[in-house]
């Protein structure tokens, strides 16, 4: 095993400290600086050599990734039931946020392919990943690209039977500031309404003309169009996108994702803190209409990003309520953190078990309804598996443990009572 990096650590260490690896107070409040792009500090076990970033030792010696990622996933199949059989039962995709490192990783890929078969590029398909800024400065248009990441995890997933969610085009975070300027000169002035509205089609365009020739458009299922664009006091929250363009910006985001994206891609708004925000999310969709009166979207993406003294009954009024919209609801960035917002719990034996009951009567919820035609729900995204590599590490959302074991949570998202904590 290489000797870890301590200053590598040491960071991370700091970063967690002071709050910015979880987003502090508000875990949304600061996502410009992406805990994503930390190293990771704990490496599940295994017996390849990873270092602490989840990359295997020997990935910059002459043996093939493919080679090592094709052994491994043999050495490593366990024989745990799996959440995609499982959900599958119910016509569900089960789904992970994924990161390069993360296929590099045989033990972390081996546990991928297992348990999921959806994937959402943690980072790499936001907007500040996604434009080529030379190009666009030479050329005097917006230029996207699919980065050597994106290709990577997209044919991962196309090696592996894997579904994928795109995440994300219109959002007031991880955005490049230059894509508002003139000339994409920082120095220079904001752009008109026109011009933007204009990068905001391109962008569109452009990524799904690259997937397509790519031959990766079959592989996706539905689009993060907008993430996070309301309060939680029904007010729309203030960006870039909005200030330039106005409050219809929202409907002319969905208005090009409707033109170019293949008929099988869903169309998602996607946000958090959703269990305040049904109401005005109800009234939002509303709006999102052509002129037929049809929807120019196809589903509401909820976060869920949750804690285990969150109330689940209030959680499911807003599911109904957004179902009775009649579009399809995905969890989409599920992970449950010990204890409240602002006050989270230590990993003890009593905390774990708790959260193995509460994920046991989340997913039972959903499959109540799923079940009974209720809700329409065609995927479950968990943000990530095991708890070292979630950005919400220091309360221990996900899954599986730092040494890639299943949690009570696990059994309780397999609705394994007696396993679950009960
Ligand atoms: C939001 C975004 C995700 C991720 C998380 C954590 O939920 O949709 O992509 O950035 O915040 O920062």
């Amino acid at each position: 095993m290489k000797k870890p990096n301590r200053f590598l650590i040491l960071l991370a260490g700091l970063l967690v400290l002071t709050g910015t690896a979880c987003g502090g107070s508000d875990a949304h409040s600061d996502s410009s600086i992406s805990p994503y792009t930390l190293p990771y500090s704990v490496p599940c076990p295994d017996s390849t050599g990873a270092d602490e970033s989840g990359t295997p030792a020997s990935e910059n010696s002459d043996v093939s990734e493919e080679t090592q990622e094709d052994t491994s996933s043999e050495e490593n199949a366990s024989s745990l039931p799996s959440l995609k059989d499982f959900y599958g039962e119910h016509g569900m995709k089960a789904g992970t946020c994924l990161t390069p490192q993360m296929v590099s990783n045989p033990v972390y890929s081996a546990l991928i392919k297992e348990q999921f078969n959806s994937i959402t590029m943690e980072n790499a398909m936001k907007p500040d990943s996604i434009f080529n800024k030379t190009q666009s400065t030479k050329t005097g248009e917006l230029v996207v690209e699919l980065s050597r990441d994106v290709i990577k995890m997209l044919d991962f997933a196309k090696a592996n039977d894997m579904a994928v969610r795109g995440h994300t085009f219109v959002w007031y975070s991880q955005t490049p500031e230059w894509i508002f300027h003139e000339d994409f000169n920082l120095k220079k002035d904001l752009v008109s309404r026109e011009v933007l509205l204009e990068r905001m089609e391109s962008m569109m365009q452009q990524m799904f003309a690259l997937l397509e020739e790519g031959g990766y458009s079959d592989l996706f299922y539905a689009y993060d169009v907008v993430n996070e664009a309301w309060m939680e006091d029904g007010s729309m929250r203030e960006n870039k996108w909005s200030t330039i363009i106005g409050d219809d910006y929202l409907w002319y985001a969905f208005y090009y994702a409707d033109k170019y994206a293949p008929e099988n891609i869903d169309l998602y708004y996607n946000d958090y803190n959703e269990q305040f925000k049904g109401d005005t999310l109800v009234k939002f969709v509303n709006t999102l209409v052509d002129e037929n009166g049809e929807y120019l979207i196809d589903g509401i993406g909820l976060q869920a990003h949750l804690y285990t003294q969150d109330d689940l009954n209030s959680y499911f009024k807003t599911m109904d309520k957004l179902a009775e919209t009649g579009l399809k609801l995905q969890l989409t960035e599920l992970d449950v953190c010990l204890g409240a917002w602002q006050n989270t719990l230590e990993a003890s034996e009593k905390n774990l078990k708790v959260q193995g009951r509460y994920y046991y009567n989340l997913v039972n919820g959903i499959l109540e309804r799923v079940d009974a035609g209720t809700i329409s729900m065609d995927a479950l995204t968990f943000w990530g598996f095991a708890d070292h590599l979630s950005w919400r590490r220091e309360a221990s959302p996900l899954l599986f443990d730092r040494n890639c074991e299943p949690k009570y949570a696990f059994y309780g998202a397999m609705q394994m009572k007696e396993e679950a904590g009960f």
